[in-house]
């Protein structure tokens, strides 16, 4: 590739709630907020982008298709639809960054009803939800968004967890955070990450703003996608 037209970037964000009756449901602390730091870098840097996000309380940024959802099925379906290829608009122009953070499993029933405390197990029963990243890896090369971007959030050192996530998932990088760290992960407005490479090449960021990570994965996303 040798032109700098803009890239179509699919950003995910936030968490996922995976309901087991109408008020109850499994998540986790993402607020979004690093997700929509790199989606609105994206738009800064003259991109179009679609920003799916999980159940957040962010206001939208300027310029961004927003498709909201809520379970990890959703953000599946969603981001299918999202990187659907469009004539004159080749897969080699579209970046795929999941920062979300999407639930492993869901409850095995989901109830219509408030389910009452003496109707209910002391365990629950869990199905594994389906890896939206290693699903897109598995369409066919024409298909799939060239650059593929990946976080990990871990507790204590980030890498090896993420060079095997890096490699499982087929992605081009992985942005690992220890979720433990001070000024990182969940709800800060700070991250400190390490970018993970397939080569085993590593590169660890000091502790930033996560709008200053965000525009760093945007400058990475578009020399991954030249290089296609
Ligand atoms: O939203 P904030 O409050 O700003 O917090 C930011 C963050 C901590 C959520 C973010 O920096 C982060 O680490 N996001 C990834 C969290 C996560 O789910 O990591 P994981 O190691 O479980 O997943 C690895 C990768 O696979 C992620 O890109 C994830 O989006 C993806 N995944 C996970 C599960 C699944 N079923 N399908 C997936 O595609």
């Amino acid at each position: 590739m040798t032109d700098r037209s803009p890239l179509r970037f699919v950003v995910t964000a936030g968490p996922t709630r995976e309901y087991l009756d109408p008020v109850r449901f499994l998540s986790n602390p993402s607020t979004g907020r690093m997700g929509f730091a790199v989606a609105r870098a994206a738009r800064a840097a003259g991109h179009e982008v679609t920003l799916i996000a999980g159940p957040v309380a962010l206001k939208t940024p300027k310029g961004v298709t927003r498709v909201d959802v809520v379970s990890a099925r959703d953000m599946l379906a969603a981001v299918k639809a999202a990187i659907v290829p469009r004539k004159g608009h080749g897969q080699d122009r579209t970046c795929l960054v999941m920062t979300a953070a999407v639930a492993d499993w869901r409850p095995a029933e989901c109830a219509e009803r408030k389910r009452k405390k003496g109707e209910m197990a002391d365990t629950l029963k869990l199905v594994r939800n389906p890896d939206i990243l290693k699903t897109v890896n598995e369409i066919p090369a024409v298909r799939r968004p060239a650059v593929r971007i990946g976080f990990a959030a871990e507790t204590g050192e980030p890498t090896s967890e993420a060079a095997r996530k890096c490699r499982e998932k087929g992605l081009d990088c992985v942005v690992a955070n220890d979720v433990t760290a001070p000024g990182a992960g969940f709800g800060v407005k700070t991250n400190q990450v390490t970018l993970v490479f397939p080569d085993g090449t590593i590169e660890a960021l000091p502790l930033m703003s996560k709008d200053a990570v965000a525009r760093r994965l945007v400058r990475l996303a578009a020399n991954l996608a030249e290089r296609k």
